[in-house]
């Protein structure tokens, strides 16, 4: 793998407030390979609140263990806080690249955990406003950054427009759900959103908070065969991840739970799921970062992608 220029930020820890702070210490430089296909990810779901980013963080660290190198971007428009999972505190956005303020590598964070992440959301939703020469410019710096193997984008829930424009620009797409009914009716209508949109879409389904593995299946197995009888779509289950307070307990701590509590049944199933997606890694010929952010920025048109308006 060749190695560039290109430098992330490097969050580092500071003692008297117990947070990681992103400020400048001695960047180690990104991989850059031209032969990388970077897949993108979207975890999203259709209820608020079933885990995405507790899963999305998870899982993008447990990817980085099995050697790949991750991305992690808060998609967030609402709240953002992938950062907060992580005990970090950014300090600039997407949009301060847009604006020319800032480079690529000055927003992306080298966390302690493996993972790289672009932190806070506020830049997406400005994705849409921006002229036709900044978004030219701001994908050139995207073409700089090919060396990730797979960028995780954690969106926020439902079938607005924010959300579906993150989900329609990723190639692939993680339906986050809990056993609850409500839960279940609401990634039913995300699945039903997003195939009405592109019925090529893959899209994988994770059961959070379950009791037991036979709730999971329950649970699978229904979205799987309404998807299939009403949607005509194929829905795969990636997997689940037991209720567990020791989940509870490392968000209060701001420390992922699959490396403060690594033998936690959570955290297995967390890593289950990481194999499974980082095992297809070469089935799945992706669209790169660049391809992410093209789609996300109007595509091929002049005009500003209206999906995010
Ligand atoms: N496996 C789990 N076991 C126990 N509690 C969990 C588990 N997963 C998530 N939670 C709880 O659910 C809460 C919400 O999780 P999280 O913030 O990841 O959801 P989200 O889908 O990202 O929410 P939002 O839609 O607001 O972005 C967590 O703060 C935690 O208390
Ligand atoms: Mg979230």
């Amino acid at each position: 793998m060749n190695y560039q220029t290109f430098r992330p930020k490097k969050a580092s820890y500071d003692m008297d407030t117990s947070l990681l702070r992103a400020v400048p210490s001695t960047p180690k430089p990104l991989p850059s390979s031209e032969n990388v296909i970077t897949r993108t990810i979207a975890v999203t779901s259709g209820k608020g609140g079933v885990g995405k980013s507790t899963i999305s963080v998870n899982m993008a660290i447990s990817l980085a263990k099995m050697d790949m190198k991750v991305l992690l971007i808060d998609g967030d428009l609402g709240l953002a806080n992938i950062n907060v999972l992580m005990g970090i505190i950014p300090e600039y956005n997407i949009y301060d690249v847009i604006q020319g303020k800032k480079d690529l590598s000055e927003i992306i964070i080298s966390t302690n955990f493996g993972i790289d992440i672009i932190a806070g959301a506020n830049g997406i939703s400005q994705l849409a406003d921006i002229t036709r020469k900044q978004r030219q410019s701001f994908l050139k710096q995207m073409e700089d950054c090919t060396g990730y193997d797979v960028v995780l984008v954690d969106t926020g829930a439902g079938v607005g427009a924010n959300v579906m424009g993150l989900v329609l620009a990723t190639d692939e797409v993680l339906v986050v759900t809990t056993p609850e009914p409500t839960a279940v009716t609401d990634a039913y209508g995300m699945i039903k959103s997003i195939v009405a949109h592109n019925p090529q879409t893959s899209i994988r389904l994770i059961v959070n908070r379950v009791l037991s593995a036979l709730e999971a299946k329950r649970v699978a197995d229904r979205l799987k065969s309404i998807s299939s009888q009403f949607l005509n779509a194929s829905v795969e289950s990636l997997g689940f991840v037991f209720e567990e307070t020791l989940v509870q307990k490392s968000i209060r701590s701001q420390k992922p739970h699959v490396t403060l509590f690594p033998n936690s049944k959570s955290a297995a199933c967390i890593r289950h799921i990481g194999t499974k997606v980082g095992s297809n890694s070469k089935l799945i010929q992706g669209d790169g970062l660049r391809g992410f952010f093209h789609k996300l920025t109007g595509g091929n048109t002049d005009e500003p992608l209206g999906i995010l308006t």
